[in-house]
C-alpha cells in the first residue's frame, strides 16, 4: 500500500478500513496474463509477436468444394474461400471481416473443416491427445480428453450469433452452448443461489430460446442425462441441499454431455471454465467479434488450453473495446490482439447487407473503397430533396440539449438527450410503417447516448398504437452484429449556431465537450452499417460539420442531394395495401 496518511499510522486515530473485491473480469484478465508463460509455444509467439506462418507442407485439405451439397450453407466468394482455405492450413489466422461481410459464415465454414479434420485424426489414432502421455507421468488412469473446437467471442450475443449459424450443421457435428454460471444460476436457482446472484452484470442478458436444445443448463436436467433427476431434486427441494454433492453431480452431469459434443461455444471468460480444462482437448480455438474484446480477454481461451490452431475473426473497424478507466486507456488497452495483428489481416471484400449507396460512404472512408457490395436488389422507401427515392438521407434538427443521470450495467453515469430530436426519430419511425408498410420489427432507432434511448423508448411506450412498440431502440455499442431493413440514427448533440461560430471550433477540447463520442471513427462506422435497406440519420449539421469526419459524410449525402434543411420535411413513398 502506498501513499498512507501519516496520521493513520499513529496510534490513536481511529479508523473504518473498507475491502472492495477486484471484480472478477479483471482477475480473470490477470490470471490469463500470468499463464501466458505456462501456454504452449503458439500462444506464446502470439503474445510476443514472433509468430509467423510458415506452412511448409500443403496440408492435405478437405477442399471446400468438398462440403456436403445438403447442408444449408451459403457458397463462399473468393475473399470468403481464401479465408477459408488459409485458416484451415496455417497455426495463426487473423480474418477482418467488414460489415455484413460474412464473418460469422466463414467462421461456420472452417469450423466445419476443423471438425472433418478431427474426425479423420480420430479415425487414425483414438483418444490419445498429449494430455494423456503428461498426465500418464503422474501415474495417474485420467481418462483422455474429448477432442474438440472451441468457438469463443467477447459477448453472449456475438456468441449466440455463431451458434444459431451451427445449427444447420447439427447433421455433421454437435455444437454445445454454455452459458457463465451467474446465468445458470438465475435460470435454476438453488438454496444461497441468491446470495451469489450478481443482477447488474447480466441486465436483460438471458439464455436464448432457440438454442435450448444444444445449451449445457437445459441438456443437463433433461431425461437424458444419468444425472438429471438427482440434480432436479437437489433444486426443488425433495432431498436436502447439500452445496458440495450438489456441484459434485452437477459437474458429472456436465461432463457427460461435453463428452458427447464436438464444438462448444461460449464467451472468453466461460472459457477458463475447470470443467472444460480438464474435458476437453481443443485443438482449434476461433474467437468471433475479437476486435471487441481487450487483449488479455482473448487470451484467456488461448491459455486456458493448448490449441493447435487459432483464427481471429473481427474488424477492427468497428467497436474497440470497452475501457472506462482512464489510465489504462492511455497504456493502450483499447487496441485489441486483434487490431496488434491487423497487417496480417486477410480481408472479406463482399457486404451482402446494405444498399451500394448505403456502403459507398464507409467503404471509402474506413475500408480504402475496397468493400464491393453484393448483388441484392432492394427497395428504397424514403425520398430525398427532390422526391427521388434514396437509401441514405440526413434530416437537420436543431433541438436543446439536456443532460441526465442514467443506470448503466457499469453504474451511474451522465447522458444526453434531445427530445426534440427524439420526437423526429419517432416520425420518421412511424411514417414508415404507416405510409411504406414497413414492418415495425424491420426498424431500428439507434443513438450514441442511454439517456436519449430512455427517452425514445418513453415515447414510443406512450403511443397508442401497439406496433410501433416492436420497433427496436438500442444504442450503438450494443448494434454491433445486428442489421434491420430500416435504421434511423439520433446523433443527439446540439448547440446554437452562435455558439459555433463563436467558438473556434478547430479546437479539440470544444469538440470534445461539444460532440462527445459522436465523433469517434469506429462508433460512425458501426452507426451507418446497420442498415439493409435506408439509413436516416438526424442531427444538426452546423455542429456535426466541425467534425471532419462528419464533414466528410454530409459533404458525400449533399452531392447525392440527400441533406433535408429540416427533419420536419422528411418524407417517405406511399405503399398501398395488398
Ligand atoms: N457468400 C455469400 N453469399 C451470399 N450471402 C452471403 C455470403 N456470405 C455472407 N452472406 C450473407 O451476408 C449476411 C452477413 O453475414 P454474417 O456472416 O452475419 O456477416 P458478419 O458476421 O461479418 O456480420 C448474412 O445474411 C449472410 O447470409
Ligand atoms: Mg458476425
Amino acid at each position: 500500500m502506498t501513499n498512507i496518511p501519516p496520521k493513520l499510522k499513529k496510534k490513536e486515530t481511529k479508523f473504518t478500513v473498507e475491502v472492495i473485491p477486484k471484480k472478477i473480469p479483471y482477475v480473470q484478465y490477470e490470471h490469463a496474463i500470468e499463464n501466458i508463460k505456462r501456454a504452449n509455444d503458439l500462444v506464446k509467439s502470439i503474445a510476443t509477436g514472433t509468430v509467423f506462418n510458415a506452412s511448409s507442407e500443403p496440408e492435405e485439405l478437405h477442399s471446400v468444394d468438398d462440403m456436403d451439397d445438403n447442408l444449408d450453407l451459403q457458397l463462399l466468394n473468393e475473399s470468403q474461400e481464401r479465408a477459408v482455405q488459409e485458416a484451415l492450413k496455417n497455426p495463426f489466422t487473423v480474418i477482418q471481416g467488414p460489415p455484413g461481410t460474412g464473418k460469422t459464415v466463414v467462421g461456420v465454414h472452417i469450423t466445419y473443416h476443423f471438425h472433418m479434420k478431427n474426425n479423420a485424426l480420430e479415425a487414425e489414432c483414438p483418444n490419445q491427445p498429449p494430455s494423456l502421455v503428461q498426465d500418464a507421468s503422474l501415474n495417474k488412469n485420467i481418462p483422455p480428453k474429448k477432442r474438440g473446437i472451441l468457438y469463443c467471442g467477447p459477448s453472449n450475443k456475438s456468441v449466440d450469433i455463431v451458434a444459431e449459424q451451427l445449427l444447420k450443421l447439427r447433421r455433421v457435428l454437435k455444437p454445445l452452448r454454455i452459458y457463465c454460471d451467474q446465468m445458470e444460476m438465475r435460470e435454476y436457482p438453488y438454496p444461497g443461489s441468491e446470495l451469489k446472484l450478481c443482477r447488474r452484470s447480466l441486465r436483460d442478458e438471458k439464455p436464448k430460446e432457440v438454442l435450448r436444445d444444444i445449451s449445457l443448463m437445459y441438456l443437463v436436467r433433461l431425461p437424458g442425462n444419468p444425472y438429471a433427476k438427482e440434480i432436479i431434486a437437489f433444486e426443488d427441494g425433495t432431498v436436502e441441499f447439500d452445496t458440495g454433492r450438489y456441484k459434485e453431480v452437477l459437474k458429472k452431469a456436465q461432463k457427460h454431455e461435453l463428452l458427447k459434443h464436438d464444438v462448444i461455444l461460449c464467451t472468453c471468460s466461460t472459457a477458463l471454465k475447470p470443467i472444460l480444462m480438464q474435458t476437453m482437448d481443443f485443438r482449434q480455438i476461433l474467437i468471433d467479434e475479437c476486435a471487441m474484446a481487450t487483449e488479455p480477454e482473448a487470451f484467456i481461451p488461448l491459455v486456458s488450453h493448448k490449441p493447435e490452431q487459432i483464427v481471429l475473426l473481427g474488424d477492427h473497424k468497428q467497436i474497440r473495446p470497452i475501457v472506462t478507466c482512464a489510465r489504462v486507456k492511455e497504456l493502450g488497452m483499447e487496441k485489441s490482439l486483434f487490431e496488434r495483428y491487423m497487417d496480417q489481416a486477410l480481408m472479406l471484400d463482399t457486404q451482402y447487407r446494405m444498399h451500394e449507396s448505403i456502403c459507398e460512404f464507409p467503404s471509402n472512408e474506413f475500408y480504402g473503397g475496397k468493400l464491393k457490395t453484393g448483388t441484392k436488389q432492394r427497395t428504397c422507401l424514403l425520398l430525398d430533396k427532390n422526391n427521388r427515392q434514396t437509401a441514405i438521407l440526413f434530416g437537420h434538427v436543431e433541438g436543446e440539449e439536456i443532460s441526465l443521470a442514467v443506470s448503466t450495467a457499469a453504474g451511474n453515469e451522465h447522458s444526453v438527450a434531445n427530445e426534440l430530436e427524439a420526437k423526429q426519430a419517432v416520425r420518421v419511425a412511424n411514417l414508415l410503417i404507416s405510409q411504406s408498410r414497413v414492418k415495425p420489427e424491420d426498424i431500428a432507432i439507434l443513438t450514441p447516448y442511454n439517456a436519449q434511448m430512455s427517452k425514445i423508448k418513453e415515447m414510443l411506450a406512450q403511443k397508442k398504437d401497439q406496433a410501433i412498440q416492436d420497433v427496436s431502440v438500442c444504442t450503438i455499442m450494443k448494434s454491433q452484429g445486428s442489421e434491420w431493413r430500416y435504421v434511423i440514427v439520433s446523433t443527439v448533440r446540439s448547440c446554437t449556431r452562435s455558439e459555433i461560430e463563436k467558438e473556434s471550433y478547430t479546437s479539440k477540447g470544444w469538440l470534445g465537450k461539444k460532440l462527445g463520442f459522436t465523433t469517434d471513427p469506429n462508433q460512425v462506422n458501426v452507426t451507418i452499417t446497420r442498415a439493409q435497406d435506408g439509413l436516416c440519420i438526424l442531427g444538426n449539421r452546423h455542429l456535426l460539420n466541425c467534425s471532419e469526419l462528419w464533414r466528410r459524410l454530409l459533404s458525400h449525402y449533399r452531392e447525392k442531394d440527400c441533406i433535408l434543411d429540416s427533419a420536419e420535411d422528411i418524407k417517405v413513398v406511399k405503399v398501398r395495401r395488398s
